[in-house]
């Protein structure tokens, strides 16, 4: 007998993505529906929580509607509801926590509690089969930037954060310093194709001999004295900078970044004897950042292997969250209805 697909709906609300999913047994996507607020927040530069909420309160059901529409599943085909509880915005989390919720008790179907930056880590493991572990993950995103081992989907050890900035926080921050548009990765991906990556020496800040932590705020700083004079007095620079200049600034600076990252990723593999390095968050999406991981996994002795989410799978969704969800549905790890957002994790 073949044994019972298990169809997870997954929902999450953390940051500025309203977004669900149908995954069946944590592998295959049904459905993969994602509400961006971009455009909402562009002017100001930045997330606006407020804004947020209530974007997420006018497209949650909406985009479960059209999630559970394209899988071509109605509520008796769902086995369990998923959502990512933690960590991100507390007023834009408990959006889809109460949808969550609330879904389970009128379905009556378990509900799973799934934290959004393991979640992260889950979208490398979508392709792959066979996980040779130990394994080091590196989640990068507008929100945090952390090294894990990773013993098995469900044990997760943090090896190292940031003290400071994440690193997509310092792409969009930078991004802002320049006048790119934002969401300032993307902005600074594509405009640093064109400049040279060594024409400024940015800090690489490696907080000594073993730390595994990461710390960005030097390198922005960096960037703005650049563009402002050492004292700040000076004048902005960047409306008389010439293209080629901005671009220069924009590939030193994601080089600076680039090579903290692969530098303390294999670190942490040494340490833990690493076999695979697993790569997943927004930053991600930056193919600068995976060709150098692939050269570090290529050179190590021996080679490791590297499995990196799908660029569609690199900033937030619904998919992830589903998807690591099946991992506790099969452990059955479920919460309850006390379950609550948090900030932090
Ligand atoms: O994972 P994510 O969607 O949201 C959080 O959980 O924070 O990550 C969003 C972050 C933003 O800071 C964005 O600028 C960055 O990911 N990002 C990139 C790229 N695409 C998105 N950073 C560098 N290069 C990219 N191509
Ligand atoms: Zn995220």
């Amino acid at each position: 007998m073949q044994p019972k697909t298990i169809n997870i709906l997954g929902i999450e609300t953390s940051c500025d993505e309203t977004a669900a999913a149908v995954v069946a047994n944590g592998r295959e996507v049904k459905s993969s529906i994602i509400a961006s607020q971009t455009k909402l927040h562009e002017k100001y530069g930045g997330i606006v929580p407020e804004i947020a909420s209530r974007a997420h309160i006018e497209k949650i059901y909406p985009v479960i509607a059209e999630a559970m529409a394209q899988a071509g599943v109605n509520k008796d085909d769902i086995d369990a509801i998923a959502v990512a509880n933690q960590p991100g915005l507390t007023i834009a989390l408990v959006v889809g926590v109460t949808a969550a919720k609330t879904l389970a008790f009128a379905w009556e179907k378990p509900l799973i509690a799934i934290n959004h930056l393991h979640a992260h880590l889950q979208s490398a493991m979508l392709a792959e089969g066979d996980l040779q572990l130990p394994a080091v993950a590196l989640i990068v995103s507008g929100g945090h930037t952390c090294l894990y081992e990773c013993k098995s989907p469900l044990e997760l050890e943090l090896l190292g954060s940031t003290i400071d900035d994440a690193a997509g926080e310092a792409f969009d921050k930078v991004a802002n310093i320049l006048k790119l548009s934002y969401p300032g990765g993307p902005s600074i991906e594509r405009i640093a194709r064109n400049g040279n990556p060594n024409a400024i020496k940015f800090p690489r800040s490696m907080l000594g001999r073993d730390s595994l932590d990461f710390s960005f705020s030097g390198i922005k700083t960096a960037v703005l004295y650049h563009c402002h004079g050492q004292d700040m007095k000076g004048q902005n620079k960047v409306g008389s900078m010439t293209g080629q200049q901005i671009a220069d600034i924009a590939a030193s600076f994601q080089a600076a970044v680039i090579d903290v990252l692969v530098k303390k990723t294999q670190r942490a593999a040494k340490k833990i004897g690493a076999r695979t390095i697993l790569l997943g968050g927004g930053v991600a999406a930056n193919s600068t950042l995976r060709d150098a991981l692939q050269k570090m996994c290529d050179s190590g002795s021996p080679p490791r292997k590297l499995l990196v989410a799908p660029k569609p799978y690199c900033t937030d969704n619904a998919v992830m969250v589903a998807s690591l969800a099946y991992h506790k549905f099969k452990a059955g790890l479920f919460a309850d209805f006390s379950l609550e957002p948090k900030a932090t994790g």
